[in-house]
């Protein structure tokens, strides 16, 4: 079983991502902590809350994080999933999230659990992780894994020509964490510009005539004009099967600028997979058996309320 803490910015492709999660039998869902991204924090962790009651979740706490980014006055939002997050699908109102920081949240499950005990998928800005780590510096080490999706490393970036949004909303974060010495799989453009939805698909989730699939298929109609990629879907579904990714070690830096470069992510090395002394080290998925991964999503999705 592996016992998980989410930390998103709801989201269509994180909502995706949270109800693959709560679809497995294998994943405990420890936590959901939320973080400006997307939209603002208090919408990103009101959207969890109504995606985990509507997937069987009702008990999974979540808590919100930091509303801005280290070190900027200003959050930098975006609107390719609308307004609300969700593409206007309308989900009714969210129950009370949970009192208390999402980033003290995060130190104290890390601090209490066994080291090595506990998995982080990090699918938005890594605002909190940073400031988990500035809290409790090595807290990220005590991870057994943390999978982020992030950055690009060959490709063109997706909100500016050099950088991935995670990455772009919060620099200064993303830089903290990737070199915190955790055990990290990173999930850039690379592989989820790889991991496309197709229409036909959208509508199979859609068919399965349930609470989950009738939502997922109405966030994706809109959703999937402008960016029709499983994003936050990939860290989970390698979770779930490994085998469906090929990755490679390498260490990452990130420009934190200002200027073009802003964000953008670089491999420093690309080493053997075996040589995990190589530091920073980090795995870096960079393919993906595409159709076996829709496959999979879809087949999770049926075991969905
Ligand atoms: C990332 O940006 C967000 O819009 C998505 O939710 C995903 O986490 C992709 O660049
Ligand atoms: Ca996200």
């Amino acid at each position: 079983m592996t016992q998980l803490i989410i930390d998103c910015d709801p989201g269509i492709d994180d909502a995706l991502a949270l109800m693959l999660a709560a679809s497995s039998p294998d994943v405990d869902i420890v936590a959901v902590t939320t973080v400006t991204g997307n939209r603002p924090v208090e919408i990103a962790a009101g959207n969890a809350r109504r995606i985990l009651d509507l997937s069987g979740m009702a008990g999974v706490p979540v808590y919100a994080g930091a509303a801005l980014p280290i070190d900027r006055d200003q959050a930098r939002c975006n609107l390719v999933h609308g307004e609300d997050g969700l593409g206007g699908v309308d989900l009714g109102p969210a129950m009370a999230i949970e009192p208390g920081s999402a980033v003290l949240r995060i130190v104290e499950l890390l601090t209490r659990h066994p080291e090595h005990s506990l998995t982080l998928a990090a699918i938005g800005p890594l605002t909190n992780l940073a400031l988990a780590e500035r809290t409790s510096p090595g807290v990220l080490r005590r991870l057994k894994q943390l999978l982020i999706m992030g950055g690009a490393l060959h490709r063109r970036g997706n909100i500016t020509p050099a950088a991935e949004f995670n990455v772009y909303a919060d620099p200064t974060a993303a830089k903290i964490v990737l070199e915190a010495g955790a055990r990290i799989v990173l999930f850039p453009l690379d592989v989820t510009e790889q991991a496309v939805m197709s229409a036909e698909w959208i509508g199979a989730l859609s068919n399965l005539d349930t609470a989950c699939g009738r939502a997922a298929g109405l966030m994706l109609q809109a959703y999937a004009a402008r960016d029709p990629l499983l994003h936050d879907v990939c860290p989970i579904a390698y979770l779930l099967d490994r085998s469906l990714f090929q990755v490679q070690r390498c260490g990452i830096t990130v420009e934190c600028g200002p200027g073009a470069m802003e964000g953008k992510t670089i491999a420093t090395f690309i080493g053997p997979l075996d040589d995990a002394d190589a530091q920073p080290s980090i795995l870096a998925a960079m393919s993906v058996r595409a159709t076996a991964l829709l496959d999979a999503v879809h087949a999770a999705f049926a075991r969905l309320p």
